[in-house]
């Protein structure tokens, strides 16, 4: 007698050759939040893509989504994993753990998946890979990382011949919509979270995009891609941009400056990966200053090809859609034309990173700190930081605060971040000291 998932496997495997011939691959989803609706509206045309049952947490909620037929509803995903006709299963709906065994109960039946779950694929990416190599199917997720724009397959694919030294870049469209707005529109950080929320940017949980634990699942998941390292996203220094004040905004705009969140990955030359995930003043000249809204930009810098870009809009329902779409295509092509080969973006024999300390790395650093408003403070400043060997590019003293306070500014020059936290301690000691705003490190 064979086994569920054998019985699975051969029943899915007569059902193929009668899809074939139909001309039709029958799909699986779960979720229809923002993404799934989205995936839902560009295959609504298309009789090949065919939705045998959609999963969701309530069945009775109103969906603005034309000619959904409800019997396709299910509130159970199980049944969408288990369903034996079922070839392809797109998850689009978020979370790690329920994901991850649905995702297992669907690859040990034989099923292909489709995923923009970040948090999945960086957490449980290299098991779910090995278990979908065992049975021969696909796991694909490129819209998992900067949503509509094409980086998994790009990165693994076109420039799989490089060695690849730096992935960088603006990799979170709510966290960039709410800098954005601040900067240009002078909105507050509620109003434009709460804009961004309403748009479908954001995380179930909101948290999730300010404090940058999204982007850290992100740059997780390329640095798997770009350097086959597995990187725990939760050991990944990270910082989320709560902390940045219209004041910082503007004495950033002053200085030449605007703020990003920005995730970063570097191989250095002795094989350690300097990883974070933090917001950094950008220069007005460099590209990523230009990038605005929800829209993303990654870098990434090869030995042979140098510098490259990719540039698009990195959340929101048709722009995520796209990225979704386009890989259930191409495991419906490949299932439709039988000798047409489906592409993987598995990743073999990744191995475990060994990080560099963010002590250890090198930056330019924005401070900003409110003093007493008496003579010498700068002078006690500036002795902080030269003590510790820590170079000033700048000091603005930015006027005098409603307590009295001075509001203070300084722009170093490039130095060890272990230097940089010396002068800080010595600063935070200080007399003059009242309190440390803003510590912000430059591109
Ligand atoms: P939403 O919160 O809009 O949608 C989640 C969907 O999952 C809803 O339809 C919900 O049902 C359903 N769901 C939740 N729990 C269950 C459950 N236990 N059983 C069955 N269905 C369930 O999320 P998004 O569409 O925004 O995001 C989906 C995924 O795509 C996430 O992994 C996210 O990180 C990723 N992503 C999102 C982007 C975006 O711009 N929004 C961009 C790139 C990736 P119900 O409708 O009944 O509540
Ligand atoms: N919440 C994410 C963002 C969705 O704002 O970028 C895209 O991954």
């Amino acid at each position: 007698m064979p086994s569920p998932a054998r019985q699975a496997v051969s029943t899915s495997a007569t059902l193929n050759a009668q899809n074939q011939q139909d001309q039709k691959v029958v799909i699986g989803m779960i979720g229809l939040g923002t993404v799934g609706s989205g995936v839902f509206k560009i295959f609504r045309d298309q009789p090949e893509i065919f939705f045998q049952k959609i999963a969701v947490k309530d069945a009775s909620k109103t969906r603005n989504i034309d000619d959904l037929d409800l019997d396709v509803l299910s509130q159970d995903p199980y049944a969408v994993v288990r369903d034996p006709e079922t070839q392809v299963v797109v998850e689009l709906m978020g979370g790690a753990e329920l994901a991850r065994e649905l995702v297992i109960e669907a690859l040990n039946n034989g099923k292909h998946v489709v995923t923009a779950n970040k948090e999945l694929i960086a957490k449980h990416g290299p098991e779910l890979f090995d278990l979908a190599r065992q049975k021969n199917v696909r796991i694909l997720f490129e819209g998992a990382v900067a949503g509509g724009i094409p980086i998994i397959m790009p990165l693994k694919l076109s420039l799989g011949a490089n060695r690849i030294q730096e992935v960088a870049g603006i990799l979170n469209g709510t966290t960039n919509y709410i800098l954005t707005k601040m900067t240009q529109e002078g909105w507050s950080f509620d109003q434009a979270l709460a804009e961004a929320q309403a748009k479908g940017f954001a995380e179930a949980d909101p948290t999730n995009d300010v404090e940058g634990f999204d982007v850290c699942y992100k740059i997780a998941v390329l640095s798997l891609i770009a350097f086959k390292q597995v990187v725990d996203p939760l050991a990944i220094y990270r910082e989320g941009i709560t902390r940045i004040t219209a004041e910082d905004i503007e004495h950033a705009r002053e200085l030449g400056y605007v703020i990003k969140l920005i995730g970063l990955a570097k191989m250095g030359e002795d094989g350690r990966l300097d990883i974070r995930v933090h917001p950094m003043l950008i220069p007005n000249d460099h590209p990523l200053s230009n990038v605005q809204n929800e829209f993303n930009a990654i870098f990434v810098k090869g030995d042979a090809v140098g510098d490259v870009m990719f540039y698009g809009r990195g959340a929101g329902e048709m722009p995520t859609a796209s990225a979704v779409a386009a890989d259930i295509l191409a495991i419906a092509t490949g299932l439709l034309k039988g000798n047409e080969p489906i592409p993987s973006m598995i990743i073999d024999l990744a191995t475990p990173a060994n990080l560099l300390p963010v002590a250890d790395t090198q930056n330019k650093y924005y401070l900003r700190l409110n003093t007493k408003d008496k003579p010498k403070v700068m002078g006690h400043l500036g002795n902080a930081c030269g003590d510790a060997g820590v170079s000033l590019e700048a000091v603005m003293q930015k006027g005098i605060n409603p307590d009295g306070t001075a509001a203070i500014v300084l722009l170093t020059q490039a130095v060890s971040e272990k230097q940089m936290n010396q002068a800080l301690e010595t600063i935070r000691q200080q007399d003059s000291t009242r309190d440390i705003g803003c510590l912000l490190r430059v591109l």
